[in-house]
């Protein structure tokens, strides 16, 4: 018991929990994703999983995207950057729903199924009957050799390392890194993507790295004090628009799985079809505003939540003025090209439920009822 201890502490780096370690990882796990991937002074991004198949890929009618949890969240960022830079239709569906809803599928769509272990059973189900129907799949696993990884027809892997937390963090990022690789190298071969864009953006990709270094360095202390204010929420509200609805659904469930808090991600502009009638002085909302991301809409929501004496945390790019000026807490986090913010985003907001959550004495590497990796249905 003493020896498996110690083991673990070494393990954790000097961290207090593996998910924090794997939070401030993400420098180099986004770093590893892109390593050897992205030639930005070639102008290439290389990946023989893609490029092997590349007919394939680019001739697809439908690209429809599997999987569960977390994976699912960075599964509708992948759909919003495929279709923006490849403008192949994508449909992101949950592995549990898709396996048994008799789906339409064609030996002319592609698959992408992504899980972080590779073994989610659900997943799997999923990925034999899209193969069952014709479908070329591609998976995007981070464990190397897992099932779904050897089950697939190609794939890449997201290379994040080791992720020991149950509630996933940098296989998150990972796979929003190597989504944006997919995205970016498909719409240059099919030519949706202007050379001068596609240098535009892999140059922004190229930076991630230490744009995540930057919010860490910039936000862990802050974060670390505002969530002292929030011990005692029991509800949380997380809003985004564009490629920040999914982020904020990520948000919310990262502070469920380990806080135990209950939290709800949802579309900014959809608020007022339901979820305004929740706020009041009690309710605590995440809001993601980078100045790219229809910043002017998110204003007037965050005018609508004040009016109503919501408790807002306001996430914005640095030097932000109008957001700021409303909101109650401001965590700034570096501008990048709309498409990549969730990357740099995510990260406050994974200190944020990790500090709440630890705040509140719960056992976050390992919360209760959830397992890292769901082999049963
Ligand atoms: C479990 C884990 C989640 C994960 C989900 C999908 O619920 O607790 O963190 O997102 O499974 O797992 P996968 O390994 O397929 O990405």
């Amino acid at each position: 018991q003493e020896l498996k201890l110690s083991l673990e502490q070494i393990e954790k780096g000097g961290y207090e929990h593996f998910m924090l370690k794997e939070i401030f990882e993400q420098p180099k796990s986004i770093h590893d994703t892109l390593r050897g991937r992205l030639l930005v002074d070639e102008g290439i991004i290389k990946m023989a999983g893609i490029w092997d198949n590349l007919e394939r890929l680019t001739k697809a009618e439908r690209i429809i995207i599997i999987a569960c949890g977390t994976s699912w969240h960075a599964g509708l960022i992948g759909e919003y950057l495929i279709e923006e830079f490849a403008r192949i239709p994508v449909e992101v569906e949950y592995a549990s729903e898709f396996r048994y809803r008799n789906p339409i599928v064609t030996n002319k769509d592609v698959v992408i199924a992504i899980s972080q272990s590779g073994e989610t059973a659900d997943t799997m189900a999923a990925i034999k009957l899209a193969k069952e129907k014709g479908a070329f799949v591609f998976g995007i696993c981070n464990v190397v050799d897992s099932s779904i990884s050897r089950f697939t027809d190609a794939g890449s892997y997201t290379h994040a390392g080791p992720e020991i937390g149950v509630a996933s963090t940098k296989a998150f990022t990972s796979q929003l890194t190597i989504l944006s690789l997919i995205a970016l190298k498909l719409g240059k071969h099919n030519g949706n993507l202007s050379n001068v864009e596609f240098m535009r953006l892999i140059t922004e990709l190229d930076a991630l790295p230490k744009k995540v270094e930057e919010v860490l360095s910039t936000t862990h202390d802050l974060v670390k004090e505002i969530a002292k204010d929030f011990v005692d929420a029991q509800n949380f509200l997380y809003l985004g628009r564009g490629y920040n609805f999914p982020a904020a659904l990520e948000g919310a469930l990262k502070l469920k799985e380990i806080s135990y808090i209950h939290a709800e991600g949802y579309p900014a502009a959809e608020m007022k079809h339901g979820p305004i009638a929740l706020i009041d002085e009690n309710m605590p909302i995440v809001i993601i505003a980078p100045k790219q991301g229809h910043y002017d809409k998110v204003v007037s929501n965050v005018q609508e939540i004040k009016a109503r004496k919501g408790k807002v945390i306001a996430l914005v790019n640095k030097g932000d003025v109008q957001v700021a000026n409303l909101a109650d807490y401001v965590i700034e986090f570096p501008e990048t090209s709309e498409c990549f913010s969730p990357i740099i985003a995510s990260v406050p907001l994974q200190l944020l439920a990790y500090y709440i959550a630890v705040k509140r004495g719960a056992n976050v590497d390992q919360p209760r009822n959830l397992a890292k990796s769901v082999t049963v249905e």
